[in-house]
């Protein structure tokens, strides 16, 4: 019985986010899936659309994903990673090399990011569409 963890936000979920999960979960037998909460991207300066329980939810219903945690800090990686017997913890190559620590307890693989999809991209859009509108409104004024 193989154990993968992976952790991110999972805001807007979209296909880069599924093919993520669908390939961590080929790696092993078990996914576990830590969902960042709402309070840690306030300390990573992320805006968040959607909130912590919607995107726990929506992860825990695909496929994939047999248990969703919350990821409540930066440090309890190890911890995870001993308390639930991970084999492998899996994250995006945006993230090559930042969690070779981890090593030491258990294996470390980085899986290549879905080209042209990413929530970021998908708020900077909203928002200058937003911005443009505003505008919009102000001229006709
Ligand atoms: N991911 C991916 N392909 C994408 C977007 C995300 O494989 N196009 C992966 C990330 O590498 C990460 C996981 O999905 O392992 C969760 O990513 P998250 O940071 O929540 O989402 P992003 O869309 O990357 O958000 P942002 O652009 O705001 O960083």
């Amino acid at each position: 019985m193989k154990t993968v963890i992976t952790y991110g936000t999972f805001d807007m979920f979209h296909i880069g986010h599924l093919k993520l999960l669908e390939r961590a979960k080929e790696l092993g037998d078990r996914l576990i899936v830590a969902v960042s909460s709402d309070e840690l991207n306030k300390v990573k300066g992320k805006k968040v659309i959607i909130p912590y329980d919607q995107r726990a939810k929506i992860v825990e219903s695909i496929k994939f994903v047999d248990m969703v945690i919350p990821e409540d800090n930066w440090e309890q990686k190890i911890k995870d990673v001993k308390d639930n017997n991970v084999d492998i913890f899996v994250m995006g190559d945006d993230w090559e090399g930042k969690f070779d620590f981890l090593k030491e307890h258990c294996e470390v693989v980085y899986l290549s990011r879905t080209k042209n999809v990413s929530t970021t991209q998908f708020k900077n859009s909203a928002e200058s569409i937003i911005k443009l509108l505003e505008q919009m409104v102000k001229e006709l004024e």
